[in-house]
């Protein structure tokens, strides 16, 4: 590309006016041998639009979701309020046929870590926290964000753990600059979870997407501040760390292949924004 050529990534501005400032100052990050991005984890601006309706979808479902859900539901419940909602609104849900999974959408309760399946003998009761996770597409982008939501009065354990969830997730967002690393993103998380005498669950992360479900880089919440990708304008990822009350580690269940669970069982909470790296900051799309 020169650079009085118009931009590859469509914005009708001359390549030395738009990428070409971003590239030349990933490749000093390059030669320091930091991992950058390739050019196609960079959104361009009409995909950034298209992936913003998505992301305008899902947010309209999970508060859909908000709206209803409720002591004595089932979870299936929800995830015919998430099926209808969503296709009535020209969308599909992501989860619903992705590599086999079975529903549109993840319920996790209690010491369910994540990838609850819904299930009409999964009824919410009083004192529950469920973790419900919205995945879109509108016109063949995605989004993706997660919610926790308590089950009138809650034990006094779980509200906290909840509250510290929260906070980790906006700690993560206020760490997250561009130019600067996923790690400083995981390390804010990963502090604040540690003083709270919490862990994060290491081997299941973030994610990018847009054009994708999962997309790279892999967003891990427990490296060291400064390491990982470099944070350049148009990326595009999850911020959703899973925060155990106990141990970090899980299994998988054998039935059904899906539903992570402490190993432990103690509670797990989580909650996912999807974000966009501008120049000027980090833009949250749905939550
Ligand atoms: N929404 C989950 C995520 O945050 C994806 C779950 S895959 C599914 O990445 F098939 F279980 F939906
Ligand atoms: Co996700």
């Amino acid at each position: 590309m020169e650079r009085n050529d118009l931009c590859w990534c469509g914005s009708g501005k001359k390549y030395k006016k738009c990428h070409m400032p971003i590239e030349e100052k990933m490749m000093v990050h390059a030669e320091k041998g930091e991992i950058v991005p390739s050019r196609k984890l960079l959104k361009t601006p009409a995909q950034i639009e298209k992936i913003k309706t998505s992301a305008a979808l899902n947010t309209a479902v999970l508060d859909e979701v908000a709206k209803h859900i409720r002591i004595g539901m089932s979870t299936e419940e929800i995830d015919q309020i998430v099926y209808r909602f969503t296709t009535e609104h020209g969308g599909i849900p992501a989860p619903l046929n992705y590599q086999g999974f079975p529903k549109s959408v993840c319920t996790s309760v209690n010491n369910e870590i994540c990838h609850g399946i819904p299930d009409k003998n999964v009824i919410l009761r009083e004192g529950d926290i469920v973790n419900v996770d919205v995945s879109t597409i509108v016109d063949g982008y995605f989004s993706d964000a997660s919610r926790m939501f308590k089950m009138g009065n809650i034990p006094e354990n779980a509200e906290r753990l909840v509250r510290v969830t929260e906070e980790c997730v906006k700690l993560g967002l206020a760490a997250a600059k561009p130019w600067g690393h996923l790690g400083d993103i995981a390390d804010a998380i990963n502090t604040h979870a540690r003083a709270n005498g919490y862990s994060v669950v290491e081997e299941i992360g973030g994610h990018g997407i847009g054009l994708a479900f999962h997309e790279d880089p892999f967003v891990s919440y427990v490296t060291p501040k400064g390491s990982e990708m470099l944070l350049v304008p148009g990326m595009m990822f999850t911020i959703e760390p899973m925060i155990n009350e106990g141990s970090p580690e899980f299994y998988v269940d054998e039935d059904n292949d899906w539903t992570v669970y402490t190993i432990d069982g103690g509670l797990s909470a989580q909650i996912e924004y999807m974000v966009l790296v501008k120049e000027d900051g980090v833009e949250v799309l749905t939550k």
